[in-house]
């Protein structure tokens, strides 16, 4: 199952095309199962609310993941590859995509710690796509802090080998031809 969390969180979103573009050029056999943000309630691990940590400690304690906060970590588990889709904001992602992350990392369900407290993947994803758009030329990868933020969660909790990311830059300068290099960046 290739899993498709769509991050984007404005209708007419060039990130949202660019994956869309990605997607159709990759040949997936597979079932593709989509999660839109934008439509769902994502609320983070909290000393209050929907996902409390108390329930959350408990959960892992007890190795017991009825509570709905697990559903995002159950279905990314079941995955056997990963696409991501986010605009890049303020040299991250978007909160809303941080909730969700935060809620895929739970422990016991997408990864655990062994005895010598490494991290075991308890995920089969063989690639992650990591796809963005930024309305700027392209930073640092040190200030990159969405992919570099995303690609350390794959590599060291997960173990996905094979972590890209296909990026449009320079969206929003005057003279940018957007169609031209969402058609590029979906070409790497
Ligand atoms: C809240 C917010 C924060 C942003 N921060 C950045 C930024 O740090 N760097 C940048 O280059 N563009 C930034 N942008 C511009 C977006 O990255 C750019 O317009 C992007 O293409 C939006 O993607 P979308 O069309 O999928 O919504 C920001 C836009 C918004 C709304």
């Amino acid at each position: 199952m290739l899993l498709y969390v769509n991050g984007c969180l404005r209708d007419e979103s060039r990130t949202k095309r660019l994956a869309d573009l990605w997607l159709e050029r990759r040949t997936y056999e597979g079932e593709v199962c989509r999660v839109d943000l934008a439509r769902l309630d994502v609320d983070p691990l909290d000393a209050v609310g929907p996902n409390p940590l108390g329930a959350y400690s408990k959960a892992v304690r007890t190795a017991s993941y009825e509570h709905p906060m697990f559903r995002f970590a159950t279905q990314f588990a079941q995955a056997d590859e990963v696409l991501i889709a986010a605009p890049f904001w303020n040299y991250s992602l978007p909160a809303k995509l941080h909730a969700y992350l935060e809620l895929v990392c739970s422990q016991g369900v997408t990864f655990d710690i062994d005895e010598t407290g490494a991290y075991v993947s308890l995920c089969h994803i063989g690639r992650l796509t990591y796809v963005t758009t930024a309305g700027g030329a392209q930073v640092d990868p040190l200030d990159d802090h969405a992919f570099g933020y995303v690609r350390t969660l794959a590599e060291r909790f997960w173990h996905i080998d094979d972590v890209r990311c296909v990026a449009a830059w320079g969206l929003d300068g005057p003279s940018a031809n957007v169609d031209q290099l969402l058609l590029e960046a979906a070409e790497q």
